[in-house]
Order: C-alpha cells, then structure tokens, then sequence
C-alpha cells in the first residue's frame, strides 16, 4: 500500500500534542465533570480535547470520516475515517492521576494505518504507521520476549457497564492471576496496549471496549511485533467488544483459558 502517510503522520502528532496541552490547562483544575453513568464521567476536558481535533480534521481534511467517543457523525462514505478518543482515562485524569492519553487512529478503509497515543502528564508520545515500526518518544520499541504465561506480567481493565460479564471478568481475574506474576488495571486502555507495545506488560485483556480506546494502540502494539485478537483466536474485532494483545508468544494460553466452560459467555459471540 502507497499512501503517502508522512504529512498525516505529522499532522496527527502535532494535533495529539495539542490536544495534550488542553488536557494539561485542565488538569487538576475541572469545574464540570458530568456523569454519564454513576462511574463513566465526561469533564470540560474531555470535550475541549474532543472539539479541538475534529476541528482541525474538519479543516485539514474535510471529506474525511469522523469517529469520536462524545459525539456522533454521520458517514460520509469516504475511504478515511478518524477514529478519536479524546481523553482515554477519564476517571484516573478527573482524580488527578496522571495515566491518561489522547488517542488518535487514523483508517484507510478497514485497515488502520496511523495511530498515535500521546501522555502528556509525562510527555510521551507513541506512534506507529503500518509496516513502518512502533515508537514512543522516537525510539523504536518492541513487545518483551517472555515464553510463558507463568512467567508473565499482564494489565487488564473493566468496563463501566456492570453487566453479567463484568460480574464474571473477576472470576476470570483470578484466574489469570494465579496463573502470572501479577495484573494491574491501569484505567486508560489505549496506554495498556502501549505499555505491552513497549515490553513492559506482556499481555493485555478487557471486554466491551470501543473503537476508539483500542484503533490506535492496536496498530502500535503490532507494528511493535505484539499480536491482537478477540478471545476466540479470530481478529481483532474493530468494535473493541473482546480484546486480548499480547507479546504474541502467551497469546494461546491465555486463549486456552478463555474456552473453559465456565467462560462461554465469554466466547458466545
Ligand atoms: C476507559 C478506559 C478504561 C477502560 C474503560 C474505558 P475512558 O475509557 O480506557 O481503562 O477500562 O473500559 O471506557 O472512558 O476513560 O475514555
Ligand atoms: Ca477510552
Ligand atoms: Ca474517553
């Protein structure tokens, strides 16, 4: 694929980095956090950050398609869609913990093709173009090596939606647990994927995610040599409804305890 990606590239960088600086002028300082739910909040921030990017898409870039986490917008057709997620951690941002990110995927039909994540309470930003490398702060990064899932440090997360699955993903939590050396929930998804990206996790899995947590970061965990898939072994589903990223190596035995039977529903998708 010949796509000319370098003035998107550069365009999406800057307009995270922006973003960050809104989120920044933000931060520590919110006087609207609302709740769409009693535990999912959108704050000033949130729509500020939001509002900024799809401007600057919108004048750069007007034919193309828009997929944003607090707004809707109607398809255009075009063979470009956006897909943003312009403050991923709310709730660790709104308590002042500083592991939230702006998320930016840029599609060319289904494939994604650009996607950079940026942290700005610690200036680091991550980037991936396909088949060009994973990078954060313009270094090169890959996945760790680490054979098995014994062996193995992993991040999970839990959906706002306290459903039937979120009741079962603390069983499979467990289990997971007993079987690695450890599991963090972090609360920002697209930096998840980043932190497996850069070898420091060497798995990642969460359920009922959205396009917009995982378009971006799933690009940087594979161009960084990681795997991603639903939870029965099949693709990624863009919808972000089942994810698990890893190194590529644990990859099946965390897929072999997601067949259990206690987890069909799970897997009955
Ligand atoms: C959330 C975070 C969190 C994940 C939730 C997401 P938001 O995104 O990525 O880690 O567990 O499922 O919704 O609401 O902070 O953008
Ligand atoms: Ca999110
Ligand atoms: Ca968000």
């Amino acid at each position: 694929m010949n796509l000319d990606l370098s003035f998107k590239l550069n365009f999406t960088m800057s307009l995270a980095k922006e973003a960050g600086e809104i989120l920044m002028y933000h931060y520590g300082n919110l006087k609207n956090i609302r709740q769409k739910s009693r535990v999912d909040l959108v704050s000033e921030a949130d729509l500020a950050s939001e509002k900024l990017i799809v401007e600057k898409i919108q004048s750069q870039f007007p034919t193309h398609d828009i997929m944003t986490e607090e707004q809707d917008f109607k398809s255009k057709g075009s063979d470009w869609t956006w897909v943003i997620d312009p403050l991923d951690g709310t709730t660790n941002y709104v308590h002042s913990l500083p592991i939230f990110a702006v998320s930016i995927g840029l599609k060319y039909k289904s494939e994604t093709v650009i996607g950079v994540v940026y942290n700005p309470a610690v200036d680091a930003m991550y980037h991936a173009v396909i088949d060009k490398g994973a990078f954060r702060n313009g270094d090169e990064i890959h996945v760790s090596k680490t054979k098995k899932l014994g062996d193995s440090f992993l991040v999970t997360g839990f959906a706002y939606d306290h459903n039937d699955e979120w009741e079962l993903s603390f069983d499979l939590f467990r289990d997971i647990y007993r079987k690695s050396q450890g599991i963090r929930r972090l609360g920002a998804a697209a930096l998840d994927l980043c932190f497996v990206a850069q070898g420091r996790f060497d798995g990642f899995f969460e359920i009922n995610l959205f396009p917009w947590d995982i378009t971006a970061g799933d690009l940087i965990l594979r161009e960084a040599g990681g795997f991603t898939s639903g939870w029965k072994g099949e693709n990624l589903p863009a919808s972000g409804k089942k994810v698990l990223a890893t190194n590529g190596i644990i990859q099946d035995e965390i897929l072999d305890i997601f067949q259990n039977e206690k987890y069909t529903l799970f897997t009955n998708y």
